[in-house]
């Protein structure tokens, strides 16, 4: 299936639905302290850089290419976050910017990884850190809703994912230096098929309706007997700009 992603027609049922992540969430703010300017790309509603811009003095900007999304984020109080429309590949900010650059959720929409680290490289700082945060293929294969009650997301998810050494190789050519990479858990109880109904994931949008009502129909049926309990989980790939 053929899909192109339209997040200005996703924004609303994204920013209705979508949360942070809490054990990441914590991660880049324990980071961003020990920063002066932070930039999200992608930063679609804002779910992680509102609380980042809370929880910190650091400068925050939040740079995507969805006009839809950069109105909920702007929505939601952005005045303590600057915004930016622009594609992360290729943005007009000033070099040696920020000290901390992140992206949740969003490399596996980037055809152009070497374009995208290489342009994190130009906009870091010396000593500055990348996030990237993605899944895992065995992440993506036991999810416990998606994979579970939507089977098709799961080969339509590993033709879009890039495989963790593909992301390692992009970034050493840029000269970044990899560093850790940590995966983060907590617990999911799913209480309604609402999110699910209004495909607030990417890639609910990329199996057949008729699928996608059968594993609407198989949650409601499986709810009736109480929660589905599962895990969040993502997986963020750490590097550093060296010092020159
Ligand atoms: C799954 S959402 C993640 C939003 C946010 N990072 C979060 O954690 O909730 C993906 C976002 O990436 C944005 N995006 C996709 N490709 C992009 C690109 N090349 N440049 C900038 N933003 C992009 C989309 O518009 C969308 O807002």
């Amino acid at each position: 299936m053929n899909v192109t992603f339209d997040y200005d027609k996703l924004a609303t049922a994204y920013a209705a639905h979508r949360t942070p992540y809490g054990g990441l969430l914590g991660a880049l703010i324990r980071r961003a302290h020990e920063k002066d300017a932070v930039l999200e790309l992608g930063c679609g509603s804002a779910n992680h850089l509102l609380r980042i811009a809370e929880a910190t003095s650091a400068r925050c900007v939040g740079l995507d290419s969805s006009v839809g999304m950069l109105g909920q984020a702007r929505a939601r109080g952005g005045e303590r976050i600057e915004l930016v429309h622009s594609d992360a590949t290729a943005t007009s900010l000033p070099p040696a910017s920020f000290g901390l650059i992140y992206s949740v959720d969003v490399i596996h929409h980037v055809r152009e990884v070497h374009a995208y680290f290489a342009e994190v490289a130009r906009l870091l700082q010396p000593g500055g850190l990348v996030c990237t945060v993605t899944d895992s293929e065995e992440m993506i294969r036991s999810r416990e809703a998606l994979s579970g009650y939507f089977p098709g997301t799961v080969p339509f998810e590993l033709g879009r994912y890039h495989a963790f050494p593909v992301l390692r190789e992009a970034e050493q050519s840029a000269g970044l230096t990899p560093t850790a990479t940590e995966q983060y858990s907590e617990p999911w109880q799913i209480t309604d098929t609402q999110l699910f109904q209004d495909k607030a994931y990417s890639c609910l949008h990329g199996i057949t309706e008729a699928e996608h009502r059968r594993g609407v129909e198989a949650m409601k049926e499986a709810l009736r007997r109480g929660p589905i309990e599962g895990r969040r989980r993502s997986c963020a790939l750490w590097a550093v700009k060296p010092n020159e």
